[in-house]
């Protein structure tokens, strides 16, 4: 165990925050996809799910969802990133949304975006509910973003630390407790 078990989480985003913000995503990706046949949701396993969850159910358009995930040498120099489960679905021709959680040096987005690419979607698009301000080693477009936040670890929301407070309905700071 590291010493941010310690840690307190301070709420930073409260609920209606979140929920006003995924319903205008949700809005400005209907309007954008209003032509496509059908959009094609990608989560990225495991932080998406629960603002996954809440976006496809606020889009006005036909939508089909599937997930991927990846292991992240976080902040590691060398940026690798690995593929530890696959879509089950073959993204050719079709209009895919990248939907991730939380950008910080952007390089799972990044790798996601090169991969995914590789299969020849008819469109590739990325939804980020959070980025973090100046922690990007790579740029990545983004396509739908949710809210900036500071460069804090944050929890809830689906978002975790050592896999605890993702059920947390608001998104908190995890910041060290006080002695
Ligand atoms: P990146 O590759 O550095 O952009 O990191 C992206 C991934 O790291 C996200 O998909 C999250 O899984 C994880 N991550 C980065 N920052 C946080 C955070 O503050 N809380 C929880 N997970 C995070
Ligand atoms: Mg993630």
């Amino acid at each position: 165990m590291t010493a941010r078990v310690e840690a307190e989480p301070k709420p930073l985003i409260d609920e209606r925050e979140i929920e006003r913000r995924v319903g205008e995503l949700a809005e400005e990706i209907s309007r954008d996809y209003a032509e496509a046949d059908e959009i094609f949701l990608i989560g990225v396993l495991r932080g998406c799910y629960i603002f996954l969850a809440d976006l496809s159910r606020r889009l006005t358009v036909p939508r089909r969802i599937d997930f991927i995930a990846v292991q992240s040498y976080h902040r590691a120099e060398s940026g690798a990133v690995r593929l530890i489960k696959d879509v089950q679905t073959d993204i050719e021709g079709r209009h895919v949304l990248i939907v991730e959680d939380i950008i910080d040096s952007g390089q799972t987005l990044k790798y996601l975006l090169d991969t995914l690419k590789a299969r020849h979607p008819a469109s590739l698009k990325t939804c980020v509910f959070v980025r973090k301000e100046c922690r990007r080693d790579v740029e990545v477009e983004i396509d739908y973003l949710g809210l900036e936040i500071p460069d804090v670890w944050v929890v809830g929301y689906g978002l975790d630390y050592a896999d605890q407070y993702r059920a947390l309905p608001y998104i908190a700071a995890l910041e060290p407790g006080e002695g």
